[in-house]
């Protein structure tokens, strides 16, 4: 059974991860794939539900450990359910985030460190790494803005604040984008990073550039 091709998105909140998976999505159907699409954390029934503990602002108390043990309880249950089956049948799997997200935001932000993460990864994604890793990395402060701006709107939107990750000082994010950093450095063949403060066009044409030259290497 051939494998699929696992594709994976990463960036600060506000890099605009979203609107470029969209894109993507759309790109690919227009060449004749039908790629499964999820998120992280969520995805699946089980997933949305510890999604809503993550990102709930009344769960501020919540200790990293915790944090990231649930991060990862959203992961096995992603893989077992959607991305192994996908790939199984063939299919390119578009992630919004993975485990690259818990290593810059609870290996870095929250200063639990790389090893502890990529442990925990090893135990229970058995060895599961993305083809391809997306990183779209705006400058520090571009990606600080938008993420502000993002979590007002929603918060005036909704009346609901599902800010508790952007509402972490500067120091946290710094932190986070310096890992994301980091984990580029050391794994760039897998991880295709976007920087720049460029145009949502432009984010969109390296992105399918990077796609295209990986379909082409799996043939
Ligand atoms: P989400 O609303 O999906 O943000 P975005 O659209 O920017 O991806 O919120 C996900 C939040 O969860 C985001 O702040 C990053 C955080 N997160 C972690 O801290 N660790 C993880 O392993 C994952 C997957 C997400």
């Amino acid at each position: 059974m051939p494998r699929g091709i696992f594709i994976t998105l990463e960036g600060l909140d506000g890099s605009g991860k979203t609107t470029q998976i969209e894109r993507l999505a759309a790109w690919l159907r227009r060449r004749g794939h039908e790629p499964a699409l999820l998120r992280q954390p969520g995805g699946t029934a089980t997933g949305d539900r510890i999604r809503q503990i993550l990102l709930d602002a009344r769960t501020a108390a919540l200790a990293p450990m915790a944090e990231m043990a649930l991060m990862f309880a959203d992961r096995a249950q992603a893989i077992a359910e959607v991305v192994r089956p996908a790939l199984d049948a063939g299919r390119i799997v578009l992630c919004d985030r993975f485990t690259d997200s818990t290593e810059a935001y609870q290996g870095g932000g929250r200063e639990l460190g790389s090893e502890l993460v990529l442990a925990m990864h090893r135990l229970v994604c058995g060895g599961l790494q993305p083809d391809l890793t997306l990183l779209l990395l705006p400058s520090l402060e571009t990606s600080l803005a938008r993420a502000r701006r993002r979590n007002q709107r929603v918060e005036a939107e909704t009346g609901a604040s599902e800010g508790r990750f952007e509402a972490e000082k500067d120091a946290f994010f710094r932190r986070v984008w310096q890992k994301y950093r980091e984990i580029a450095a050391r794994e760039p063949d897998r991880v295709a990073v976007v920087e720049g403060d460029l145009t949502i066009g432009e984010v969109h044409e390296q992105i399918v550039e990077a796609v295209a030259e990986r379909l082409l290497a799996t043939g």
